[in-house]
C-alpha cells in the first residue's frame, strides 16, 4: 500500500513511517519541517526506494492537490498537528490554522483525489487524534469511543473540531475515513519539550526535575512504537466511519511516573551521591490542567487484535537507554525556540 503520511517528521508520525516502511508499504512523508520535526527521525529508513519526502504544509491546498496527483496513494494517515499544550496557552492561534484549518484543506485535497480516482471504497483516510479531546476524569471511568467530547485547553479543543471535521467528512461526502484517538507517548525521538524527554534529559544535567502542581494528575502512557503498530492495524482492518480508542492501559500519576524514570536513571546513570528523586521539584500548575485520562482499549483489542508489546516500565527503560546514547540527537534540538523555558503558565 501507498501511504501518505503527514507529520511523518514529528515524534509519532516518524515511528508510522519507520514501521510502515519496515511492514513493506510505500511511504510519502509530508511535512512543513516546523519546530517539533526532526528528519533524522526517518533517517534509518530515507534511503529506501518506497520513500518520499513532501516538504509542504497542510494549509497549502494547491501543494497538497500536487502531492495527491504524483504520488496517487491509497491512503492518508493524517498526524501533522500543532501538539503541545503548553504552547497553545500561550498562542492558540497556530493550533486553530493547523489543527483544524490545516485539517479542512488536507480533507478538501482527500476528498477531490479520492472522486477523481473513482470513490473507491478501500480508500482511507486515517485522522490520528487525542484522549485529550475527551476532557478530564475523576479517580474512576476510562475514556471509550462513546465518550462525550469535552476538550478543555486550546490544544484539544482544535483536536476535537478537526475529529468533528473528518466525521462530517464521511458522513456528507462519504469518505472512507476511520479515527483513533490515543493515550500519551513517550519512547524515542520524544521532542525534548515534553514531560519524559524532559526529566531525562534535566537529570542528565544535574538540574531540578520540574513536576506541575502536586504530580496528582493521571495519564495512560503508551510506548510509541506500539502506537504505530496500532495506527497500521486501524489503517488496514478499521471499518470506514468507525474510531478507535487506544490506550496502554498504564496508568501512572506524574509523580510516579517521574519517580520510576529517576529508579532507572539511578541503574543507569547514578548522581555521584543520593537518587536523582532528590531533585524532584513542584512548579506552579497548568492552568486547567486535566486530572486524569485513561482509556479502555477494548475495542480495538476484540476487532483488530491489538494489544501493546511491552509493559511501562520496559518502554521506559527502553526509552532512557535510548537517550542516553543518543545524545547527538537530542543535543542540538535544546537549541530550538522555547525549549527549556517554562512555557503555558498564562498570566
Ligand atoms: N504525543 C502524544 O502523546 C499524542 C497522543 C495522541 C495523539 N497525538 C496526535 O498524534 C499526532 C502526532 O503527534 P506528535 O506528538 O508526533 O507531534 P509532533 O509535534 O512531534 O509532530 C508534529 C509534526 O507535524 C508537522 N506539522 C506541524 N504543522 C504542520 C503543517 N501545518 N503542515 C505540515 N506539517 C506540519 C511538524 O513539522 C511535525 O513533524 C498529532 O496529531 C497529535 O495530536 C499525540
Amino acid at each position: 500500500m501507498k501511504i501518505l503520511v503527514t507529520g511523518g517528521a514529528g515524534f509519532i508520525g516518524s515511528a508510522v513511517v519507520r514501521a510502515a516502511i519496515r511492514a513493506g508499504h510505500s511511504v510519502v512523508n509530508l511535512d512543513a519541517l516546523t519546530y517539533a520535526a526532526d528528519l533524522r527521525n526517518v533517517a534509518d529508513v530515507s534511503d529506501d526506494p518506497g520513500y518520499a519526502f513532501v516538504h509542504a504544509d497542510i494549509r497549502d491546498r494547491p501543494a497538497l492537490d500536487t502531492a495527491f496527483a504524483t504520488h496517487a496513494p491509497d491512503a492518508v494517515m493524517h498526524l501533522a498537528a500543532e501538539s503541545h499544550v503548553d504552547r497553545s496557552i500561550d498562542g492558540p492561534g497556530d493550533f486553530i490554522e493547523t489543527n483544524v484549518t490545516g485539517t479542512f484543506h488536507l480533507l478538501e485535497a482527500a476528498r477531490a483525489y479520492w472522486m477523481r480516482i473513482g470513490r473507491p471504497d478501500g480508500f482511507r483516510f486515517h485522522h490520528i487524534s487525542t484522549d485529550e479531546v475527551f476532557g478530564s476524569l475523576g479517580p474512576e471511568g476510562r475514556f471509550h469511543e462513546d465518550t462525550p467530547y469535552d476538550p478543555r485547553s486550546p490544544y484539544s479543543a482544535s483536536k476535537a473540531a478537526s475529529d468533528h471535521l473528518v466525521r462530517a467528512w464521511h458522513e456528507t461526502y462519504g469518505l472512507p475515513v476511520v479515527l483513533s484517538n490515543c493515550s500519551n507517548n513517550y519512547g524515542p525521538f520524544h521532542f525534548p519539550e515534553k514531560l519524559i524527554p524532559v526529566v531525562i534529559l534535566n537529570a542528565l544535567a544535574g538540574k531540578p526535575l520540574p513536576i506541575y502542581g502536586d504530580g496528582s494528575n493521571v495519564r495512560d502512557w503508551l510506548f510509541v512504537e506500539d502506537h504505530a503498530r496500532a495506527l497500521l492495524a486501524v489503517l488496514a482492518l478499521g471499518k470506514a466511519g468507525r474510531s478507535y480508542a487506544i490506550g496502554g492501559e498504564a496508568e501512572r500519576s506524574n509523580l510516579d511516573l517521574v519517580r520510576t524514570i529517576c529508579s532507572i536513571l539511578d541503574r543507569l546513570s547514578p548522581r555521584p551521591s543520593g537518587s536523582h528523586a532528590d531533585a524532584i521539584t513542584f512548579v506552579s500548575d497548568r492552568p486547567g490542567h486535566d486530572a486524569r485520562y485513561a482509556i479502555d482499549p477494548s475495542r480495538i483489542r476484540t476487532e483488530l487484535g491489538w494489544r501493546p508489546s511491552v509493559t511501562l516500565e520496559e518502554g521506559l527503560e527502553r526509552t532512557v537507554a535510548w537517550y542516553l546514547s543518543h545524545e547527538a540527537w537530542w543535543r542540538p534540538l535544546l537549541e530550538r525556540r522555547g525549549v527549556g523555558e517554562r512555557l503555558g503558565k498564562h498570566a
